[in-house]
């Protein structure tokens, strides 16, 4: 296995002073990929230099990957504190208490002390069962309430207090709901975890948070082409087949995914790119540290945007909704 040196892999420096790697490793199998096969993905990880892995409650991994960490801190391959593990707080665990009975289960699982970020997965607590129908809706699914939000926060909060998560972040928000949000905590988010890729930027909500000192890490970064079938939708663009980026990847002799996730690493995102297969996830990590995109090459794949949200999240809706839209508060204000 090629071995990339983890201290040639670029860093961000989050508003306290704490570092993170540029890039990490994905761990949501797309419903294609059994726990095992994404432990073992992990572990390779591991080995090949990768400090930064993205967990979730709600992918049902977390024991797997913690049996990799496990093993990986008892045979001195890497020490803990030189990992940088995420996990999140999953839809029908927003109540009082329940933020902490969730965390207390992904410690477990995961076989940690503590999370380096805990986030809120979504920003409401509508449920729907992992691997549902597209179609599928709960009829106590409702609109974002920032009240409800910021009671759940003050739970993330308490979770930083008691030394169970260095930092907590958000993820699937809006700038509407952001500052509906944001005045009240009193421990901001570190980081946003948002769906980022070159034919969906973002660039107002990237901004938004990068001015406010709040890291963005970019999930679905190479356009997740594997996603379900739930989450696709005719319209939808495949990042890696529009020409201009297959062009340059061309240029640097690399397959397109490698293209987009350089890209994200110049732009300053933190991509979190998903791949079972070694020469993938080797390549992924291997691409921050060589030939960087110029100047021009990097205008050219800014200019590719085509506001192509492809997690559109509609099993989240609630009754009365009109449609996937409503989640992203499109016209400015909190959709209701
Ligand atoms: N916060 C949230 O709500 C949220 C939502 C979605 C995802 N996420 C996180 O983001 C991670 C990544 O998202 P994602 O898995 O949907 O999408 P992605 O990383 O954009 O795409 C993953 C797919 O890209 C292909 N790929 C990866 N590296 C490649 C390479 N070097 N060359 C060619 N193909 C390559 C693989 O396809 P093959 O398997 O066919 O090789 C892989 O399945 C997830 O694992 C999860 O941790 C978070």
């Amino acid at each position: 296995m090629i071995k990339i040196d983890p201290k040639t892999v670029p860093q961000r420096t989050l508003y306290n002073g704490d570092k993170i790697p540029c890039i990490g490793m994905g761990t949501f199998g797309s419903d294609r990929f059994t726990p095992e096969q994404i432990s073992a993905a992990v572990s390779g990880a591991i080995k090949c230099g990768y400090r930064l892995f993205d967990c979730a409650a709600v992918y049902g991994n977390e024991a797997e990957i913690g049996e990799v960490f496990a093993k990986a801190f008892a045979e001195g391959e890497v020490k803990r504190e030189e990992l940088f593990i995420t996990s999140k707080v999953w839809n029908n665990m927003h109540g009082r208490g329940d933020v902490l009975l969730s965390l207390a289960q992904t410690l477990k699982d995961l076989q940690l002390d503590y999370v380096d970020v805990f986030f809120v997965h979504w920003p409401f607590a509508n449920y729907h069962a992992p691997g549902c129908d597209g179609d599928a809706r709960n009829p106590d699914s409702k609109p974002f309430n920032p009240e409800a939000f910021i009671a759940t926060w003050r739970q993330m909060e308490r979770i930083v207090d008691m030394g169970l998560a260095r930092h907590i972040g958000m993820s699937n928000m809006t700038i509407p709901k952001l500052e509906a949000v944001l005045p009240a905590c009193r421990i901001k988010p570190s980081l946003i975890e948002m769906e980022l890729h070159p034919c969906f930027q973002q660039p107002e909500l990237y901004d938004y948070c990068v001015e406010r000192g709040i890291q963005p890490i970019g999930f679905c970064p190479i356009g997740s082409p594997t996603r379900p079938d739930r989450d696709k939708t005719p319209d939808d663009i495949a990042d890696i087949q529009v020409p201009e980026l297959v062009e340059i990847a061309k240029a640097h002799s690399v397959h397109p995914a490698v293209i987009c996730l350089k890209w994200a690493v110049q732009r300053g995102q933190i991509p979190i790119p998903f791949s079972i297969y070694e020469n993938e996830y080797v390549s992924n990590l291997k691409c921050t540290t060589e030939d960087p995109l110029s100047d021009e090459e990097m205008a050219v794949l800014k200019s590719i945007d085509k506001n192509c949200r492809l997690i559109k999240g509609q099993v989240f809706l609630w009754k009365g909704a009109k449609g996937w839209e409503d989640l992203w508060d499109l016209d400015g204000t909190i959709t209701k």
